[in-house]
């Protein structure tokens, strides 16, 4: 039984956009961080970090976006304890309405001595100026002692007192290599409470990642130790392994709320569409078993299973799909369903689109009914995605035709269509028929990255499924993915091609985002995060 009055409030800082995104393989564009930071806000996280402003131009640029348009949660921006770093996130910040700077240094001897080649005097003095500095300007002032848990407990203490006493408002212990285990993290936690002389004047926040598979178990740990703040990522993505995932910890404390004696404010309703979406912006894919987002996470597949759910679903479910907004609407869409049912289905998957988009949808919606039997919600989403472009099209695929066999060269003819409407054309003999259509591109576009990493799969099962190809390409030390889908496995391969080219051009061509595109998703083209600027010295 919960007693109410025990009941502690956790808040959730999310970095999706932060530790999430600088990972390999999962970079967004703005308009995608947009809607992901957008989808945040309603899932009601309390601090959303928005990105690390002062690594590179495009993060400030983002962070600057999201903190003028979020308006009910705190923006966070990462920095380094350095003066132009704390600058930038002033600048990124300036239009949040709740600002908070996010200032990280290393304490453990290993980053002290080989990464910053610093003393423990000069991290703890470099720790509280930063933090002066900051407090200046943002009232919410977040200190990060990275690999704290590797780091001398004393240590850390010492360095937390310290910038309390210069106004942090946040301590965040992170385990950042993954190397923690439950209890001792527990232990440590209990720790910094005990020992940090004016601990009651901040919250006390962890960060977990998860190479040994441990961060949602850290993370749970330290909350019970007495931590007051969790820093976790949608879908777990993050650096290496990953950080703690969102909606592994919020359902643990929301479903065993008997146990820990604690709530968030979040509306777990929202996580299943918040973790496609970010599936779907990064390109990553939730593993089927993937703990409550996953496809299978509640499925029941031994007969045994079925016939207990189907006598009572408490048999085996410990929550409800519909606890974490999995729509359990079954309706089977065809080519004779209606806008009504479309529309209706959009809504179940929390797809809402503006009316503006609705009805090319649909459009699509139909011209796919007449190649499928039963459109799934699997295509309904792919679709979305296509329609909500998130970076305009230079070029947009017009024709193709591809020759391909066993014994020759494949050949390829490809029609690209300009935005002014003209026309271009070329032909190219390649290494298969995916080959020669990308040299055909190159022609076209008249640049030649490498294709990095091609991806080719099945939006749904079925003979008459869909092709969705994930793409990645190099093109002077910089990389771009794209996804394309369609019914033709070869097309769905073009397309992601050249969503990755489209994207390049923009990037190149340095045009703002298309002004009111408000897209539930984007459609695949994305610049991956540049490397972070190199450790503080
Ligand atoms: O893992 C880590 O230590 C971090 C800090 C910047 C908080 O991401
Ligand atoms: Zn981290």
């Amino acid at each position: 039984m919960v007693n109410n009055e025990a009941v502690r409030l956790i808040h959730v800082f999310d970095t999706t956009l932060r530790d999430g995104e600088q990972s390999p393989g999962c970079s967004m564009n703005l308009t995608e961080k947009i809607e992901v930071a957008r989808r945040l806000e309603r899932l009601r996280v309390d601090v959303l970090e928005a990105g690390f402003p002062a690594s590179s131009p495009g993060d400030l640029e983002s962070v600057k976006a999201i903190a003028a348009l979020i308006k009910d949660c705190s923006v966070a921006g990462l920095c380094r304890a350095l003066e132009k770093d704390i600058d930038a996130a002033r600048e990124a910040l300036a239009k949040a309405a709740a600002p908070r700077v996010h200032i990280f240094l290393a304490t453990s001897p290993i980053h002290m001595e080989y990464k910053l080649k610093m003393s423990r005097e000069q991290v703890l003095e470099r720790a509280i100026m930063a933090v002066q500095y900051a407090k200046k300007f943002c009232s919410q002032v977040e200190f990060s002692a990275e690999d704290a848990f590797r780091s001398d407990p004393d240590f850390v203490c010492e360095v937390f007192a310290a910038v309390i006493g210069a106004g942090a408002t946040v301590v965040n212990a992170p385990d950042t290599v993954g190397y923690a285990i439950p209890d001792e993290f527990a232990a440590f936690i209990r720790y910094i409470k005990a020992h940090t002389p004016n601990m009651e004047k901040a919250r006390l926040s962890v960060h977990c990642h998860n190479d040994l598979g441990l961060a949602c178990a850290n993370s749970l740990a330290a909350i019970s130790a007495g931590a007051d703040q969790v820093e976790c990522t949608i879908n777990g993505i993050g650096e290496r392994a990953g950080n703690a995932s969102l909606e592994e910890i919020v359902m643990a404390l929301q479903v065993r709320k008997d146990h820990f004696q604690v709530e968030t404010r979040i509306d777990s309703t929202q996580l299943y569409t918040v973790s496609r979406m970010v599936s779907q912006v990064t390109g990553v894919k939730v593993q089927p078993h993937k703990a409550i987002v996953g496809d299978n996470a509640f499925a029941h597949e031994a007969g045994v299973h079925q016939h207990g759910v189907l006598a009572n679903r408490a048999t085996y479910e410990i929550m409800t799909p519909e606890s974490v907004g999995i729509p359990q609407n079954r309706m089977v869409l065809g080519k004779h369903s209606g806008r009504h049912a479309f529309e209706e289905r959009l809504r179940d998957l929390g797809l809402s689109l503006s009316e503006a988009l609705v009805e090319p949808l649909f459009a699509q919606f139909k011209a796919l009914a007449d190649k499928k039997k039963v459109v799934s919600d699997r295509d309904i989403e792919a679709l979305v995605i296509e329609l909500s472009a998130s970076v305009p099209e230079t070029w947009k695929l017009d024709r193709w035709v591809i020759n391909c066999g066993s014994t020759l060269s494949s050949t390829s003819t490809i029609r690209l269509k300009a935005q002014d409407g003209s026309v271009q054309e070329q032909a190219a003999v390649g290494n298969g028929p995916i080959d020669a259509a990308c040299k055909a591109i190159n022609r076209i576009i008249g640049k030649e990255p490498i294709l990095e990493s091609y991806e080719l799969g099945a939006i749904t099962g079925g003979e008459d499924a869909q092709g969705e190809t994930l793409v990645k390409i190099l093109w002077k030390d910089r990389h771009w993915n794209g996804r394309g889908v369609s019914t033709d496995v070869v097309e769905s391969s073009i397309k992601a091609y050249l969503a990755a080219m489209n994207a390049l051009e923009w990037e190149l061509s340095q045009k703002p985002p298309p002004a009111g595109l408000t897209p539930i998703t984007g459609t695949g083209g994305k610049e991956s995060k540049r490397p972070l600027p190199p450790a503080e010295r």
